[in-house]
């Protein structure tokens, strides 16, 4: 079979690591693609992921079988919907069930609908109104600008004046496009933060193993909020007692509230939990898999990820029994200093080849580009640089020794990717 994956970045090279190891797959592409994507599959890396035209003459040139769209722009912009148009099999959500992820508005009015554990709080268009509202608010509070915002269009804000002053950012000023026409101001909530993912076929949920990000630039949860720096995974902390609660009143339930809605989700949810004093709630919805997530959880999916991303899309899910191997993985991002706000391109980096032949050490491209200089660096987040070992430690132990045999000018990374693991 030939498959087509869109998408550049770790979380991408990862499915395609995935994909290759699958007996099922002759030929695998990519757009955009990187460096590290392009030494398993074809690429073309002047394709943008949001150039849905040119995706699907590519696709057609290409003959794929399959098409796996991997980012969230694209995903709540429609990509599913157009190549199922043109006749392509597709794995992902369609752009009535990504809203899941596009609106924040959106996915907390379906939590409150089907009574899906989450934080309290208020939608607004009006600035105004949303002003007047922070009058009698309890502080910190949490501003969250509706759209898609790279992440980083959530404000804690600690006082009045802060919360105030976020308004005026995501509302008036723009400061995320559009994606600050609607804003939700929601309850601050205390305690671990999980990510989970799990595959869905419009009415059966498969969880995956559970992971553990770290989304500040800087060490001890310092700076900026960021893609992800880092992960874990499993995370210690997503006990027994978690995973009976979270099946029984946040899974399922929402797989059957999209159903319910007429938007039927097939593809990856990935639920950002946190465990609060009162028990887990939904931080988040994403339509996707992470991005580092998909780096330390598919390494340890012993399924052939073929056969899940089928069932997925024939509605055959609850025939798969999902297993993941008894071990753990570490991811450290190798990010460009600067990132995430400012950063340069265009460094050469070393040392790739030490990753050849060593089985646990993965060497997922994030931003890399194929240059006549050899492999430089293309993005903020360089390298994903994941092992895997048989508890945490080790894999962390791994992880950050081989964050070694890389170099690059600006290497940047940090030092306590994991440091939870200590607590647990
Ligand atoms: P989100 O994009 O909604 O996941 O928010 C980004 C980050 O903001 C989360 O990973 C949390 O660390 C933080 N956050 C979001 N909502 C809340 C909340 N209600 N209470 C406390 N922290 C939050
Ligand atoms: N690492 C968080 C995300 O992919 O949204």
């Amino acid at each position: 079979m030939k498959v087509l994956i869109v998408g550049g970045g770790g979380r991408e090279h990862a499915i395609a690591v995935s994909m290759k190891k699958s007996k099922r797959v002759d030929r695998l592409y990519c757009v955009p693609g990187n460096a590290g994507i392009a030494q398993i599959a074809e690429c073309d890396p002047s394709i943008g992921v949001m150039e849905f035209d040119r995706i699907v003459a590519y696709a057609k040139e290409k003959a794929v079988d399959l098409v796996f769209v991997a980012p969230d722009d694209p995903l709540v912009g429609g990509l599913v919907d157009v190549l199922k148009a043109e006749g392509f099999r597709v794995f992902g959500p369609d752009k009535k069930a990504a809203i899941l992820e596009g609106s924040k508005a959106f996915s907390k009015d379906l939590m409150k609908k089907y009574q899906i554990p989450t934080a309290q709080y208020e939608t607004f268009d009006d600035p105004q109104k949303a002003l007047v509202y922070l009058e009698t608010a309890k502080f910190p509070i949490v501003l969250k600008a509706d759209g898609l915002a790279l992440g980083k269009g959530v404000l804690i804000c600690n006082t009045k004046e802060e919360a105030m002053a976020g308004v005026k950012e995501i509302m008036l000023d723009k400061h995320f496009g559009s994606a600050g026409n609607r804003m939700v101001i929601e309850e601050f909530m205390t305690g671990r933060e999980v990510s989970v993912l799990s595959f869905v076929d419009g009415k059966t949920i498969r969880i995956m193993s559970s992971a553990q990000d770290h989304k500040r630039a800087k060490d001890g949860d310092q700076g900026l909020n960021t893609g992800g720096m880092g992960n874990f995974s499993p995370s210690p902390f997503y006990t027994e007692e978690v995973d009976e609660f979270c099946k029984k009143y946040i899974y399922q339930a929402t797989v059957d509230a999209m159903a319910a809605e007429g938007r039927p989700f097939c593809g990856v949810i990935f639920f950002g939990l946190m465990l609060t004093p009162n028990g887990p709630r939904v931080l988040e919805y994403n339509a996707r898999f992470g991005d580092p997530e998909a780096q330390v959880v598919l390494p340890r999916m012993k399924n052939d990820i073929m056969d899940v991303i089928d069932a997925c899309i024939d509605g055959t899910l609850d025939q798969v029994d999902l297993q993941f191997e008894d071990n753990a993985a570490v991811c450290v991002v190798l990010a460009s200093d600067g990132y995430p706000v400012s950063y340069k391109k265009g460094f050469v980096i070393s040392g790739l080849e030490k990753f050849d032949g060593k089985d646990d050490y993965y060497c997922f491209h994030a931003g890399t580009k194929q240059t006549a200089d050899g492999i430089v660096t293309n993005g903020g987040r360089v390298l994903g640089i994941t092992a895997t070992g048989e508890d945490l430690k080790t894999a962390r132990a791994k992880a950050y020794e081989a964050t070694q045999w890389v170099d690059f000018s600006n290497k940047y990374m940090r030092h306590d990717i994991g440091k939870a693991i200590d607590e647990a």
